[in-house]
């Protein structure tokens, strides 16, 4: 009996660890065809939500592209789909596989048991007692197995959502948190500083050299597609660069704790967001801590120029609810540029052409407020107006990737070269503006 009882013990240890091992095998395809799938299904997400967009409409209208979106989401979908049928037939053939493997086992106990009971009178007892050993043993050391391959496979799945997103905009943020807490005490010095996004193949910064010191007004002008917000993205931390390429007070970029640098820095971005829920979101969010101070709140609104419902704070905008109202173009951008204003003692202050949907005079005269609000810290202003450039500290022109010209405006204009060339092309422009300052200067004091 007790000899009887190994063998059926090594058996089922046998059985089990072959059956588990199946588990393993398709792991592989079925991390390469996740994968697929997500890819597939931000893309078919994406056409959906395209299509169904309420501020998409009107273009989809008028373009008549309606139908045309639709066909591609269909393929998309289509292609989803068969992903989707490749790993349940991956499922179920390995499913298949175990379970045969399962009967042909049972089947070799029931006819061991039945020679067994032949030639040494075992009992229906030891038959129910050994069979039920077998089958937990199986069962526990099976069951162990397969939760390893699904823990592999997991793992997997979390290094590949942590490590790249599916999106091609990434944000590669290096992997160790710094410990260092923020603080610019004298300045910001980039050398060399080289960036390549992953999905390309030119360098959008080609060896930066710039150096900012703690309270200087820099302005970043040029062409499209310059460099000029990937550069404000690397001093912000988001995409990882060589160590040494940025450094704060000495110190390299990414040895601070990133929360730290958020905590210190108010950023408008060019692509900022227009949160679809309350005024008080819109702004609140330039500064989270302080979301409940609604006076500060109310003298930013009024220094925007946002107009509240009933002086109502929760007043809803957007689409996505039926009392919300829908703001114009320039009216996001104050909004946008509230968040800036609500936040309190910023370090460093960063405008990725925050201005560009706002009617000349307000945009003069936010311009001039920004730089009479940030005379004391560190501010960094990306436009392509060049009327700005005239009172900052330092003007940088760049020009694929690179810094073609930097100095203070009389320094670009007695080098005549492109910021000179620049200037001379829009100065017209600039002397309205002087007239437009003056205009509203003149209407504050009356
Ligand atoms: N997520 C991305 N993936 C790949 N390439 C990118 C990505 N974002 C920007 N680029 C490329 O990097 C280069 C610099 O882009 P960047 O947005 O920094 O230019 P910019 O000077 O801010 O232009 P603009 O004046 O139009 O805002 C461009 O060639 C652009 O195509
Ligand atoms: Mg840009």
């Amino acid at each position: 009996m007790f000899n009887v009882d190994i063998i059926f013990c090594i058996f089922a240890i046998v059985f089990a660890i072959f059956k588990g091992l199946i588990d393993f095998k398709p792991i592989k395809e079925k991390i390469r065809l996740t994968k697929e799938q997500q890819r597939k299904s931000i893309k078919h997400g994406y056409l959906y939500e395209l299509m169904i967009g309420i501020k998409n409409q009107k273009e989809l209208m008028i373009y008549r592209a309606f139908d045309f979106l639709k066909q591609k989401w269909k393929l998309e979908k289509v292609e989803y789909d068969k992903t989707e049928i490749h790993m349940q037939k991956i499922n179920s053939k390995f499913n298949r596989v175990q379970e045969s493997m399962s009967i042909v086992f049972n089947a070799l106990i029931i006819i061991i048991f039945a020679n067994l009971v032949k030639e040494n009178n075992f009992t229906i007892g030891n038959y129910v007692l050994i069979t039920m050993a077998v089958n937990v043993t199986t069962s526990n050391i099976y069951h162990l197995i397969n939760q390893l391959a699904q823990m592999l496979e997991n793992y997997t799945h979390y290094e590949t959502v942590h490590g790249t997103a599916y999106y091609s905009e990434k944000y590669i943020e290096t992997k160790v948190e710094g410990t260092e807490k923020f603080k610019l005490q004298n300045q910001i010095k980039i050398s060399n500083l080289r960036f390549t996004y992953p999905n390309s193949k030119t360098e959008a910064l080609d060896g930066i050299d710039l150096l900012i010191n703690k309270g200087d007004t820099v302005v970043i002008l040029g062409e499209n597609g310059s460099g000029k917000s990937t550069l404000i993205k690397v001093l912000l931390g988001l995409y990882q660069v060589r160590s040494d390429s940025v450094l704060i007070d000495g110190i390299p970029i990414n040895q601070f704790n990133k929360n730290s640098i958020y905590k210190k820095v108010s950023v408008v971005f060019q692509d900022y967001i227009q949160y679809h829920t309350t005024i008080k979101d819109n702004v609140g969010i330039g500064d989270i801590e302080n979301y409940k101070d609604s006076n500060h709140m109310y003298k930013v609104l009024r220094h925007v120029d946002i107009k509240l419902n009933n002086n109502n704070l929760e007043t809803k905008v957007g689409y996505i609810d039926e009392e919300s109202i829908n703001l114009s173009g320039g009216q996001w951008q104050r909004l946008a540029l509230s968040r800036f204003y609500f936040k309190k003692n910023p370090e460093i202050a960063i405008f990725d052409e925050a201005t560009a949907a706002l009617d000349p005079m307000t945009e003069v005269r936010h311009f001039n407020d920004i730089l009479t609000q940030c005379e004391d810290i560190t501010t960094i202003i990306v436009s392509h107006r060049v009327g700005i450039a005239k009172r900052a500290d330092k003007i940088v022109v760049m020009e694929n990737g690179r810094i073609l010209e930097q100095g203070t405006h009389t320094e670009l204009i007695e080098i005549k070269g492109t910021y000179y060339n620049m200037w001379m092309t829009q100065k017209e422009w600039y002397q309205e503006e002087d007239k437009v300052t003056a205009d509203v200067k003149q209407s504050v004091l009356n």
